[in-house]
């Protein structure tokens, strides 16, 4: 590993929820196994009046989310961590006090010797992005010349393909494209990098990851819980949005790219785009009607306890068709997967929270053991990004005994059988990389901008289109119950547990 530069992290938004139950603890982590440069510290900024001491507390000392760890070690330990974390008050609005921001910023860098190298990182609403990085560039705080600057952009990136082309342009024109790294928390994690690893680094997938043998590629990413308290945000948003551009069309880039030539940043990334351009970008309404279908929870009694329904939620408008299910089959137009189907589907409600990758492989071309029930026995691999971190190859084996029965077996790896490793999690390993500059596990403009390319007129259509159905489904099953109808002949999706509702009702709900 590299030497880790000294730096500062100065964070905005930092009185909000993901500081305390993301960035603290990963930097907490990091702390712990002695990953943090010699000079390091954290300045949190925003609009809340609290003093150094104030924030401390509130993010780490009496944190739910560290509770465990102030708990468990030294206090020394936790107070040498603690120390290193600052606050400062914008005041009332995000508007004006750079230049009071900026002196602090100056007078810590010199105290603690950070070096001049400093992250931004906006963990704001995304409306004050670019005035944030505006004010940063008019202090003189993207200036190179002594120490670097980056800027680290949380989700989400754009409403639609319109306003994320704007907010490149915006932030283009204070930071070069090299500063910026456009957080996917998806992308750090073990397994989700481990898709490139798995296809690149042995000779027994490679062969086979094109038309000639996959059949179909599937892509699930379930949650159990429902929108909690981010409902006035979700509604906006829908699964579409908040998941599917971002999350899954990262894992899909990862599944669809060609080999790249090396495993620098750059190699990876014009891969990944030229995997997401290359996806067919479906235009006409009785196209988008076949392939996409759109759902909401319902309320529903799970195990004898009531589960509120989608429009039941906090800061929900009662008559909502917000889609909390999102599923959409598509095709990629390029030479390794012509009329190959994918099928990528996220929900919330569902009966478990499981995000995998599952490739179908086609059956042998010749059959021998006919009358063997050896439908359905296909090959598949399963590449289970959580929970249970691992890969999964399913084989038919001989049934032991006379003639030839076939059965399918299981190989199956585990992450956590690795004991010795520790696994990091996604905000710690993506922390980490921009610390040390790689940006390989960020999204770059131009695969932004390919992904909203492909969802925007999915999105555009399930506003506006005359054929479009939102279909309720009970919190609790997997979905509507036209759910399998998306997939070609006689499969279904892969739902890796059972419908947890008492009485899974379903409707269409417009
Ligand atoms: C976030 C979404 O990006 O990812 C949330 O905004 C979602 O709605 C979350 O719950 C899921 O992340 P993970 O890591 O728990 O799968």
């Amino acid at each position: 590993m590299n030497k880790m530069p000294n730096q500062m992290l100065i964070i905005f938004g930092a009185s909000g929820d993901l500081t305390a139950r993301k960035l603290v603890p990963a930097l907490f982590n990091l702390y712990k196994g002695k990953h943090l440069p010699e000079n390091f510290l954290v300045l949190g900024a925003s609009r809340s009046d609290m003093s150094d001491e104030e924030f401390r507390s509130r993010v780490v000392g009496a944190s739910s989310y560290l509770a465990e760890d102030v708990r468990r070690e030294e206090a020394s330990f936790i107070k040498g961590f603690a120390e290193k974390l600052f606050y400062h008050d914008l005041g009332s609005s995000y508007e004006e006090g750079y230049e009071a921001l900026a002196s602090r910023i100056q007078s810590l860098d010199k105290e603690f010797r950070t070096d001049g190298n400093f992250i931004f990182y906006l963990s704001t609403p995304p409306e004050i992005y670019e005035l944030i990085a505006k004010n940063l560039c008019e202090q003189g705080l993207t200036d190179e010349s002594h120490g670097w600057k980056r800027l680290i952009v949380e989700k989400p990136f754009g409403y639609d393909l319109a306003t994320a082309k704007a907010l490149n342009q915006a932030l283009q024109r204070f930071f070069k494209e090299s500063q910026i790294y456009r957080i996917d928390h998806y992308l750090g994690k073990e397994t989700v990098q481990n898709l490139l690893v798995t296809r690149f680094s042995n000779s027994i997938f490679e062969p086979l990851w094109n038309r000639n043998y996959i059949h179909h590629v599937e892509i699930t990413n379930a949650e159990s819980v429902g929108v909690e308290k981010r409902g006035g945000y979700y509604d906006k948003s829908g699964a579409l949005r908040d998941m599917f551009q971002n999350h899954l069309l990262q894992i899909v880039s990862l599944v669809v790219m060609e080999p790249p030539i090396g495993d620098q940043a750059e190699e990876i990334r014009n891969e990944k785009v030229k995997a997401l351009k290359s996806l067919r970008i479906m235009r006409d309404e009785e196209t988008l009607h076949e392939n996409t279908i759109r759902g909401q929870y319902l309320a529903s009694e799970i195990n004898g306890v009531k589960i509120k329904g989608y429009r039941e939620e906090e800061g929900v408008h009662p008559e909502s068709t917000t889609e909390t299910y999102a599923a959409i089959k598509f095709f990629v137009d390029n030479w390794r997967w012509k009329d190959v189907p994918f099928y990528v589907r996220t929900a919330k409600r569902m009966p478990t929270k499981v995000t995998e990758v599952v490739v179908h492989f086609k059956s042998p071309h010749h059959q021998i053991f006919q009358g063997s029930g050896i439908r359905n026995k296909d090959n598949q691999l399963i590449i289970r990004i959580q929970p249970d971190e691992g890969i999964l190859i399913k084989f038919g084996v001989k049934v032991p005994g006379q003639g030839f029965k076939v059965e399918r077996a299981n190989l199956d790896f585990y992450y956590s059988s690795l004991t010795e490793t520790n696994i990091m999690t996604a905000y710690e390993r993506l922390l980490l990389d921009a610390m040390q500059g790689d940006a390989t596990l960020y999204a770059r403009a131009d695969e932004v901008e390919a992904a909203w390319e492909f969802v925007d007129p999915i999105l555009k259509y399930w506003e506006n289109g005359k054929t479009v159905k939102t279909y309720g489904y009970s919190a609790g099953v997997w979905g509507p119950k036209n759910a399998n109808e998306l997939i070609d002949g006689y499969y279904m999706w892969r739902n890796p547990g059972a419908n947890l509702a008492d009485d899974p009702g379903f409707c269409i709900i417009n």
